[in-house]
This record gives C-alpha cells, sequence and structure tokens, in this order.
C-alpha cells in the first residue's frame, strides 16, 4: 500500500494531436492496464474529441481507470467568446482536470499571468482540478534564475486562487527547454526545484505545501520514470509526446505505482 498522504499522478497531455481512429488504437492500448488504483491517471485530448475519448473509454471499461482532463479552458462561464470553452462545459462533459498556464500557451498564445490567474480560478470555482503549469527557459536557468521564475508564475495565480486551493490542485514543474525536446531536466534538477517550491509554500502554510501534488513535465519516458519518481517531492508526471503510446504511458504510470510505494 501507498502510505504517502500525496497520491501519486500522471497526466496524458495530447498536445494536438488525434483522430477518432488513434482514439481507438490508444485506448484499446491502454486496455492492457494493469489496474493502478494507487495512481491517479488522466488523459487530456483535444477538447474536440473528450466525448470520443470517453466513449471508448467505456467501451473496454477503463472509465475508473482513466480520468478526463482538458488542455484549456476560459475563465468565464458563457457568453459571447468565440472559440472558447467554459469550465462549466468541461465539468458536463465529464473533466476532472484541466492543464493551466502551459508554456505553449503562454509562448504561443500570448497568455499571461493575469489569465492564467483568472483561468485558474475560475476552473478552481467549477470544480475541476487545475493543472497549473510553471517553468523557466534555457536563458532563465542558465542566467540563475529558475526558482525566481517558478515561483513569480505561481505567486501570480496565488493572485487570484486562494492558497487553500493548492490543496486540491496539481502543480506542474514543466522546464521549457524539456518540452519535447528530449533532455529531461535530471531527477536531480527537478527534485531541487520541486522542494524548493514546497519549501516557499510551507512558509505561507505547511499543512497545504505537505498536501499539493507537484509533477514534472518535460520528455518523460518509459526509460527515465523511475529515476524521477523515486525523488520524494516528485508526485508523479505530465507527459506529452509518451502519452499517445500506450505502451509508454502505461509504463510511466506502472512507474509511478512502483517508486511511490512505500
Ligand atoms: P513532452 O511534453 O513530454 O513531450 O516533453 C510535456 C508537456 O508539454 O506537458
Amino acid at each position: 500500500m501507498i502510505s504517502h498522504f500525496r497520491k501519486p499522478c500522471v497526466i496524458g497531455n495530447w498536445k494536438m494531436q488525434g483522430s477518432r481512429e488513434m482514439i481507438s488504437n490508444l485506448v484499446s492500448g491502454l486496455s492492457a492496464n494493469k489496474n493502478y488504483p494507487e495512481v491517479d491517471i488522466a488523459l487530456c485530448p483535444p477538447t474536440l474529441y473528450i466525448e470520443r475519448v470517453q466513449a471508448a473509454l467505456e467501451d473496454y471499461a477503463l472509465q475508473d481507470h482513466f480520468a478526463l482532463g482538458a488542455q484549456n479552458v476560459y475563465c468565464e462561464s458563457g457568453g459571447a467568446f468565440t472559440g472558447e470553452t467554459s469550465p462549466e462545459m468541461l465539468v458536463d462533459m465529464g473533466c476532472r482536470y484541466v492543464i493551466i498556464g502551459h508554456s505553449e500557451r503562454r509562448q504561443l498564445f500570448f497568455e499571461d499571468d493575469t489569465l492564467i490567474a483568472r483561468k485558474s480560478r475560475a476552473a478552481y470555482h467549477a470544480g475541476l482540478i487545475p493543472i497549473l503549469c510553471i517553468g523557466e527557459t534555457a536563458a532563465e536557468r542558465a542566467a540563475g534564475k529558475t526558482f525566481e521564475i517558478v515561483c513569480r508564475q505561481l505567486q501570480a495565480i496565488l493572485e487570484k486562487l486562494p492558497l487553500v486551493a493548492l490543496a486540491t490542485s496539481i502543480i506542474a514543474y514543466e522546464p521549457v527547454w524539456a518540452i519535447g525536446t528530449g533532455l529531461t531536466a535530471t531527477p536531480e534538477q527537478a527534485e531541487a526545484v520541486h522542494a524548493s517550491l514546497r519549501d516557499w509554500l510551507g512558509k505561507q502554510d505547511p499543512e497545504i505545501a505537505k498536501k499539493v501534488c507537484i509533477l514534472y513535465g518535460g520528455s518523460v519516458k518509459a526509460e527515465n520514470a523511475d529515476g524521477l519518481f523515486s525523488m520524494p517531492n516528485i508526485d508523479g508526471a505530465l507527459v506529452g509526446g509518451a502519452s499517445i503510446d500506450a505502451g509508454q504511458f502505461l509504463k510511466i504510470c506502472q512507474s509511478a505505482f512502483k517508486c511511490k510505494q512505500i
């Protein structure tokens, strides 16, 4: 049994990838799941396909093993916001999670700290579990600013999201230089940031710092998952590329299950 007070968690971020055929194949591959009840696992497909993935999970009786999430959300409940999706709509469609502030949203779609904070609050109030992404660029790391950057990003979210919400939210530390590049932070590099974040939160509220789930993201694969998950402050992973390969994704889930057994 896992006696850890934070349940390990593995989230698959499919990004803008998928098709009806791909969903059938991937979910069929996931049906080899050996059932890891001690790990929270979720799939975040493109919003358009959420219902399709849900149906495929039901076809294989996998809906209790894999939760659903979205990759983005808007901060209003409804109205004249062409092209957007509200948190309430995601809840209505069966989503449990939503990724917020991913570096691709920050860089390619110019999402700033204020918008990300508003989205986080709206998602939380609608009953979703926000996955709050933070991370430094290669230049910021080289300048020794990693911790300053991730704290600033988290602090900006906490301007709008009450600290208490972090106890049931997820932080994803994703160094920008490691996303989709094949360059993974070493377990020690990632652990150093996770531990510093937890310390920093602990100064504000020790109980919340203990409870908040902090995932690592950035080129996580079956081959490097054990090393990362063996670190005490790394509670799981936000997985991009490897999440659309059923075999890889299941191995990462298995690794979380194995490494977090105490
Ligand atoms: P990656 O993506 O695993 O492909 O590096 C991670 C992410 O963007 O969440």
